[in-house]
C-alpha cells in the first residue's frame, strides 16, 4: 500500500527541513575542526537525505508530474545523488591523511551546486504538475503507468448532438 497524499507530503518537509539542518551542522562542525561531530552529522544527514528522496517519490505519485520539467529534473537528482560519493570519499580520504582539504573542500562545493539546481528544478517540476484531483488530460503530463516516451493519448472529438 503506498503513503497517502497528506503523509508524503508532511515526511517530505519534514526530512527536508532536517537534511538542510544536518547540512549547515556538517558544515559548522568542519569549519570548527570538530571531526568526530562533522562524521557524526553527516552520517545523520545521508539517512535524512535517503529518507528525502524516498518521500519525495512518494509525493510525485500524487501528481501528474510535467514531462518536459521531468526530462531536465531528473538527471540533476541522479548526477546530484552520485556525486555525493566525492564528498564522502575525500572526507573519508582527507579524515585518514590520503588527500588535502582543498579537494574535499572542491568536491563539497560541486556536489552542493547539483544539489542546489536538483532541488530548485524539483520544485518547479511540481509546481508545474497537477496534483491527480484537478487533472485535465493534456500534453506534457505523464499519467500514471505511461513512460515519458509513451505517444500522447488522443483527445477524443465531440460528436454533434442530433438536434
Ligand atoms: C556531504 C558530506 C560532507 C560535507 C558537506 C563536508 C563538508 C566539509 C567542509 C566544508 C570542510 C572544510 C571546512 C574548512 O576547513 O573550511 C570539511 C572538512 C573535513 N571533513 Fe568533511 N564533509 C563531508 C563529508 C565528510 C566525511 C564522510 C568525512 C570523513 C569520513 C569528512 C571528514 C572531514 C575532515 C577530517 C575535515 C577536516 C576538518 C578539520 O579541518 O579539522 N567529511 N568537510
Amino acid at each position: 500500500m503506498g503513503v497517502t497524499s497528506s503523509a508524503a507530503h508532511l515526511g517530505f518537509l519534514v526530512t527536508l527541513g532536517l537534511s538542510v539542518v544536518l547540512l549547515v551542522a556538517a558544515l559548522v562542525t568542519a569549519k570548527l575542526h570538530k571531526v568526530k561531530a562533522h562524521i557524526g552529522v553527516v552520517a545523520a544527514m545521508v539517512v535524512a537525505l535517503l529518507a528525502t528522496i524516498y518521500f519525495a517519490e512518494a509525493v510525485g505519485r500524487h501528481y501528474y508530474i510535467d514531462a518536459n520539467m521531468q526530462r531536465i529534473h531528473l538527471p540533476l537528482a541522479f548526477l546530484a545523488a552520485g556525486t555525493l560519493l566525492a564528498p564522502l570519499t575525500t572526507g573519508f580520504l582527507h579524515w585518514r591523511g590520503r588527500v588535502g582539504v582543498k579537494a574535499h573542500k572542491i568536491s563539497v562545493g560541486i556536489w552542493g551546486v547539483l544539489l542546489l539546481l536538483a532541488l530548485g528544478t524539483g520544485a518547479l517540476m511540481l509546481m508545474a504538475s497537477k496534483p491527480h484531483e484537478s487533472f485535465a488530460p493534456g500534453e506534457g503530463f505523464v499519467p500514471p503507468g505511461e513512460s515519458l516516451t509513451t505517444p500522447p493519448r488522443e483527445t477524443p472529438t465531440p460528436t454533434p448532438s442530433p438536434n
